[in-house]
């Protein structure tokens, strides 16, 4: 058959890594889905920005809207609400998968999209927007999907925890670390999403869905960021054995199902005080499978890329044979090197 197009929004930090994924692995990925992939453009701000030369530049467009609908898998990657949200929307209507990173829209507008994506009998894939690199999202939705988890408990956000290390250890001040943080890549285009908690009450709203087959509107997740934490505050809880870090925490209560993010102080002999830069790590606590721990890269272009690469190969296979790996017969021209004579 033809192959299926893939249409990228946004050249950024982690569309640059998504683009150079499918631009030089693209024979890989296509042997891993059992068919052939192709990208077929980038929708951007700015055609004419300086851009890292692996973005081909005769498939850059600021017509996204145009590109969507000639599209079999959109990916999204611009952020923000709109004009992410529509353009999904509207891929959805013209029955594409669609593949995002955007835990702001899909913590503000998941139902809607969900239920678009049903109506088209399509998926919506979000791996990367919880925890970076770390399988997550798949981790709640599917393989924890049969127990009853009780407790979430998690570093969910890399530049926060990025800031508050350098902060501990380089005795960096908040504005220094921050800089750093927006310089690798880790922090959104408004590091105030970062600094203030809204980006990790987002991934904590996310988690409460999935975790708990609910409904948590972001409105009702209590939040606190980092901003009032000083140098001073990181040094007395060093010196009382702790370590601040700001954890996202959704629980099934009596009351109900309760998120919450801000600043905590973490024994330094705990899992949690040894997550550093940029890592995040998230617990589950459930009834059957008891505690799990999650841990790996949070951000940054090429952890998340991978998660949204997983998320591609997912939709492709899902289009291409019902979800299924290519039979093996895809695989036979892989070199099995021999074993090692004893
Ligand atoms: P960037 O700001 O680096 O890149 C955004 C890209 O989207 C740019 O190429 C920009 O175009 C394009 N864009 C923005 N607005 C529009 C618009 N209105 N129309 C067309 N193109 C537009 O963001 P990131 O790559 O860091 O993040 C992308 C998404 O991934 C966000 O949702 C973010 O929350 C999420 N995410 C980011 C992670 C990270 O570590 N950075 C980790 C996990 C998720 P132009 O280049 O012309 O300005
Ligand atoms: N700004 C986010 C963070 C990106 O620092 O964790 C990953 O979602």
């Amino acid at each position: 058959g033809r192959p299926l197009k893939i249409a990228v929004l946004g050249a950024g930090v982690v569309g640059t890594e998504v683009i150079r994924a499918l631009v030089t692995d693209s024979h890989d990925l296509g042997a891993r889905i059992g068919a052939a992939v192709e990208l077929v453009g980038v929708g951007v701000r700015d055609v004419a920005a300086d851009r890292d030369a692996i973005v081909p530049t005769s498939l850059l467009t600021s017509n996204a809207a145009d590109l969507v609908a000639g599209a079999d898998i959109v990916v999204e990657l611009m952020g923000g609400i709109e004009p992410a949200r529509t353009l999904i929307l509207h891929a959805f209507e013209t029955g594409a998968s669609v593949v995002t990173a955007n835990k702001a829209l899909i913590a503000a507008h998941g139902p809607e999209l969900y239920e678009a994506a049903e109506r088209a009998g399509r998926d919506l894939y979000f791996e990367a927007a919880v925890a970076g690199a770390i399988p997550v999202v798949r981790a709640l939705r599917e393989s924890l999907s049969g127990d009853h988890v009780r407790r979430v408990l998690g570093i969910v956000n890399g530049t926060t925890n990025y800031i508050l290390d350098q902060m501990t250890t380089d005795g960096l001040d908040m504005a220094q670390a921050l800089s750093q943080a927006q310089e690798l890549g880790y922090a959104e285009a408004d590091p105030t999403a970062d600094v203030e908690g809204m980006d990790a009450a987002a991934k904590a709203a996310i988690i409460a869905a999935l975790a708990f087959h609910t409904r948590m509107p972001l409105a009702a997740v209590a939040r606190e960021g980092i901003t009032t934490v000083t140098k001073e505050d990181v040094d007395a809880a060093r010196d009382a054995g702790y370590v601040i870090k700001l954890l996202a925490i959704v629980e099934d209560t009596e009351a109900g199902v309760q998120a919450r993010v801000h600043p905590s102080l973490v024994p330094v002999g705990h899992p949690l005080a040894g997550v550093h830069g940029a890592f995040n790590a998230v617990f589950v606590e459930a009834d059957d499978a008891g505690e799990l721990m999650f841990y790996g890269r949070g951000a940054g272009g090429a952890p998340t890329a991978s998660a949204v690469l997983g998320d591609i190969v997912s939709a492709a296979r899902h289009r291409a044979h019902g979800g299924l790996a290519p039979a093996e017969s895809a695989y036979a021209a892989i070199p099995i090197a021999a074993a090692a004579e004893a």
